[in-house]
């Protein structure tokens, strides 16, 4: 789904994102004020010329570090609780380092001793505390500056003697120092005196102010010894505006700015006869800092050299260090350029970086929504698939429904026919079994006829013959091979050929008709040349009832055999039940017919009024209930006895409801019939 164009697309966004984020070396999103460590300069002042310069120069070479950057350059107004305040201030912007310019020795030990103690390093430039409590002091020695200046008076001649003093601020270590060591580097033998000490503030025109002040009362002096350039320029503009021959004074100063309003210009212009070189320290104090910051130590004083200038050297001086200068502007222009660029690129690089993401979750967004689309189209083309595939299997089983709906009615319309074709047969079968009615003329009788299907396999047969004093009667009942249609054919087939053997050729005895019903059976069905090999088993009682010559007595005898089934007979005047077993053979049936060498055999047993005799096909015997049990013909049996009792319609129903009761709802397996008969 994402070719190759998306992935080189997704990894050309990336690329580019990252390179918008890699920004610590060339001022990227995260730009190098993240990183840098941040310094604050608390100035004394920034009113003089030399500081103005010390400032640029300190920024100028700050922008060269790779590692601090300086924040902040306060302005502490010559008043030392100003600078308290700013440093305070410049802690709480969580600056890594203070450089400082003290006021006042004294009252700014205090705030850079708490400083230093909270292990932010603090860097003394040009003037020093009271107090031991920071990292490094960086500045030129300013006693020996004082006695430079000494040196340059004590060599020249008697008229510059009488010295005015210009001094800076009273408690800064500077003005202190620059004090005690010209004054103490004074040549005695020349008599030196101060015909004036005027404290400016390192003002010029605190300084031109005081001059003129000192001149115009009365002051007089030859040599003026200034702390600084300024005071010192003061001084001369003071005497030139009083018209005062300024060749007469030997003017001393001390910094040596370079500029247009620097010292060196002032010597360069003869309004200051002398300087000394007052080093800012700018580029040692950004090299200690660095140092400091990446652990490095550094030692504790720094100490810078002076240089005299003079009408000598002033000139040449003046156009290194202008050139210098400009050098430094320049660099701190281009600073601001850059700067002002970076953060140009910086709102680019986040404009790029926006964008980029902002198409990369497109891409991506874009992608995602392809692929479920593609997803989705695909599960729905499966979907229809699907459905058509279901479709048409439910059509084809609405077609099968329809058809099985029709064959069913078919099947229905068939069954109906065929169950109407067998009902009309069962009145057809039903009507050719005696009923009750004919056996009740002579004897009481029971019969269970219960086919399995309509109509039965099974059937029951009844004839008699009445001579003079002799009613023969000759009842049995047959199971033929099947149930259902084919058994009820067999049993018509029966049936006419026990009407043909006992009503029309007379013959009573059970074994002749058993044996002739089995050779009839076999000539009817065609046994002999077909495959069939459908037979009965029965069972044929033959009962005599011959009334004696005293014309009221009778006797009764039984004769009986069968084929398989046995003829139970009930003695009452015994109480007793007897067994019948006949005939190991069946009737009909070729290859068992073959098989078999068990002839047909007439048994005769007396038989007394109230006897009961009962014969019953297998059905009955045969039927199981849901414990897969047979009835048998031994529960039969008890059945018969537990009922004898009762009279023979009572003993049907009792024979009848225990088989039901031991069916339940099991199916009825086969034909059913058990005949009972009471000698009356
Ligand atoms: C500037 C200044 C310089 C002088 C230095 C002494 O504020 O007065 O002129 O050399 O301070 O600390």
């Amino acid at each position: 789904m994402l070719g190759k164009s998306g992935y080189i697309i997704i990894l050309f966004l990336l690329f580019t994102a990252v390179f918008a984020l890699d920004g610590c070396d060339d001022g990227g999103l995260f730009a190098d004020d993240e990183k840098k460590y941040r310094v604050g300069l608390s100035q004394c002042a920034n009113d003089t010329y030399w500081r103005k310069q010390m400032n640029n120069s300190i920024k100028a070479n700050a922008t060269q570090s790779k590692t601090l950057e300086i924040i902040k350059i306060t302005d502490g107004e010559n008043s030392s609780s100003k600078q308290i305040n700013d440093i305070e201030d410049l802690v709480r912007e969580k600056i890594d380092l203070l450089m400082v310019s003290p006021n006042e020795a004294d009252s700014l030990a205090g705030i850079i001793s708490a400083v230093y103690n909270m292990g932010i390093p603090v860097i003394l430039i040009d003037r020093k505390v009271s107090s031991n409590q920071y990292t490094t002091f960086i500045g030129a020695d300013n006693k020996e500056i004082g006695s430079k200046a000494a040196d340059y008076l004590n060599l020249l001649g008697k008229d510059r003697t009488d010295i005015l003093e210009l001094h800076g601020q009273a408690g800064a270590s500077a003005a202190q120092e620059r004090s005690y060591g010209f004054n103490s580097k004074l040549d005695k033998s020349k008599n030196f005196r101060h015909t004036g000490d005027l404290y400016c503030n390192w003002s010029r025109s605190a300084a031109r102010e005081a001059v003129t002040k000192f001149w115009e009362e009365g002051g007089r002096c030859n040599v003026i010894y200034s702390h600084n350039d300024d005071m010192a320029i003061g001084a001369w503009e003071a005497l030139d505006s009083l018209g005062v021959n300024t060749d007469s004074i030997t003017i001393i100063g001390t910094d040596g700015a370079a500029g247009e309003d620097g010292g060196i210009r002032a010597v360069v212009d003869g309004k200051i006869d002398v300087t000394f070189f007052y080093p800012d320290g700018n580029e040692e104090a950004i090299e200690y800092a660095e140092k400091i910051l990446s652990g490095e130590k550094v030692p504790n004083y720094r100490r810078l050299g002076t240089v005299q200038i003079d009408r000598n050297n002033a000139e040449g001086l003046l156009g290194q260090m202008t050139m210098s200068r400009r050098q430094e502007d320049r660099i701190i222009a281009q600073n601001e350029t850059i700067k002002s660029q970076s953060g140009e690129i910086s709102g680019q690089r986040v404009w790029l970086v926006l964008i980029s993401f902002g198409l990369l979750t497109f891409v991506v967004m874009f992608i995602i929504t392809m692929r479920l689309y593609h997803k989705d189209r695909l599960h729905n083309v499966q979907l229809n698939e699907k459905n058509a595939e279901i479709n048409a299997q439910k059509e084809e089983l609405e077609n099968q429904a329809i058809y099985l709906s029709q064959m069913n009615e078919q099947l229905r319309v068939s069954k109906e026919n065929t169950l109407g074709s067998i009902r009309s047969a069962q009145t057809i079968q039903n009507a050719l079994l005696p009923t009750e009615e004919d056996l009740n003329g002579y004897f009481n009788a029971f019969i269970i006829y219960s086919p399995k299907d309509i109509v039965s396999g099974d059937f029951y047969w009844y004839g008699s013959e009445t001579s003079d004093n002799v009613s023969t009667f000759v009842l049995g009942v047959i199971d033929c091979t099947g149930h259902g249609v084919p058994g009820a054919f067999m049993s018509l087939i029966g049936i006419n050929i026990l009407d043909q053997i006992i009503k029309q050729y007379k013959i009573t005895s059970p074994a002749e008709i058993l044996e002739r019903l089995n050779a009839s059976i076999r000539t009817a069905l065609k046994q002999e040349e077909t495959e069939n090999n459908d037979g009965m088993e029965a069972a044929l009682c033959r009962i005599e009832i011959e009334t004696q010559p005293d014309g009221v007595t009778k006797k009764y005898t039984l004769t009986y055999e069968g084929a398989k089934f046995p003829v139970y007979h009930y003695k009452k005047l015994e109480g007793k039940m007897e067994v019948y077993k006949t005939a190991r053979r069946e009737i009909g049936g070729k290859f068992r017919n073959i098989e078999s060498s068990v002839g047909f055999e007439d048994h005769t047993v007396a038989l007394s009024k109230g006897d009961r005799l009962y014969m019953s096909s297998d059905g009955i015997g045969d039927q199981n209930n849901f414990e897969r049990k047979r009835y048998s013909s031994r529960r039969l049996v008890s059945a018969i006895q537990e009922s004898f009792s009762l009279n023979m319609h009572e003993q049907r129903d009792y024979i009848w409801n225990d088989l039901k009761q031991f069916k339940g709802d099991c199916i009825q397996r086969d034909d059913i019939t058990v005949m009972g008969i009471e000698i009356v």
